[in-house]
């Protein structure tokens, strides 16, 4: 599964690259408000820190507008990734700015028959909700698991990309169900890092080498 980081911030991206786990990156209106900075020029900075696709969201909710904006996004670098909704206008324009080669993700996905009609536009990727899902007492995961059959039974090259993981058992579990990507939050990545017997385990192995250096015949 490929890891992108869902976030805006610059240095936040270094360090997940800095790890080398670093795939991709999402970004969303939200995400990019929330850094106060020109969002065209933060696309390219992001782009110029990481290889591979890095999604850009379309803000025109009509047909012509979302593929004037996504023409200008696809520009701003090779790794672009336009991301449109998933509402008739914008799967209008993911068929058409697919069909020019253009890449696109289509985001706020919340059900299978929505993940469908993603994949028969020629999404390159499809992007369900999963902690959005659980928010309202929905089983985001078992949405994950519906695509990717779906999407197996008639060989679509869509790839699921499962967004909105709040937590390390929601990449897990994306995992486990065959999401071909997965972005978190860079607190959510961290987390997968964690395990108390690692920390414990390690503290052993450095005291006992500490012990047995003092313990060592001195030459
Ligand atoms: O990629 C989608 C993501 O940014 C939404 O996350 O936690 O706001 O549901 P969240």
């Amino acid at each position: 599964m490929k890891f992108f980081l869902d976030t805006a911030n610059i240095d936040e991206i270094k360090q997940g690259v800095s790890w080398g786990l670093v795939d991709g990156v999402t970004t969303n209106p939200s995400l990019v408000v929330k850094e106060g900075v020109d969002f065209h020029s933060r696309v390219k900075e992001i782009c110029a820190v990481v290889n591979g696709s890095v999604s850009a969201e379309v803000t025109a909710v009509d047909f012509d507008g979302m593929m004037k904006e996504g023409h200008v996004l696809a520009k701003l670098h090779h790794n672009v990734t336009v991301k449109v909704p998933l509402i008739p206008e914008g799967i209008k324009a993911c068929k058409a700015l697919s069909s020019e080669g253009i890449k696109v993700n289509v985001t706020l996905c919340f059900s299978a028959s929505q993940a469908l009609i993603a994949a028969k536009a020629g999404a390159t990727y499809i992007s369900p909700f999963v902690g959005r899902l659980d928010d309202v007492s929905q089983d985001g995961i078992q949405l994950i698991r519906d695509i990717v059959h779906i999407y197996k039974n008639y060989g679509f090259s869509t790839q699921v990309l499962a967004a909105s993981l709040r937590h390390p058992m929601h990449v897990v579990q994306s995992a486990m169900a065959g999401a071909h990507v997965g972005t978190m939050p860079i607190g959510v990545m961290k987390q997968l890092f964690n395990h108390p017997l690692t920390d414990i385990g390690l503290k052993r192995f450095l005291d006992d080498w500490e012990k047995a250096k003092s313990q060592a015949p001195k030459k």
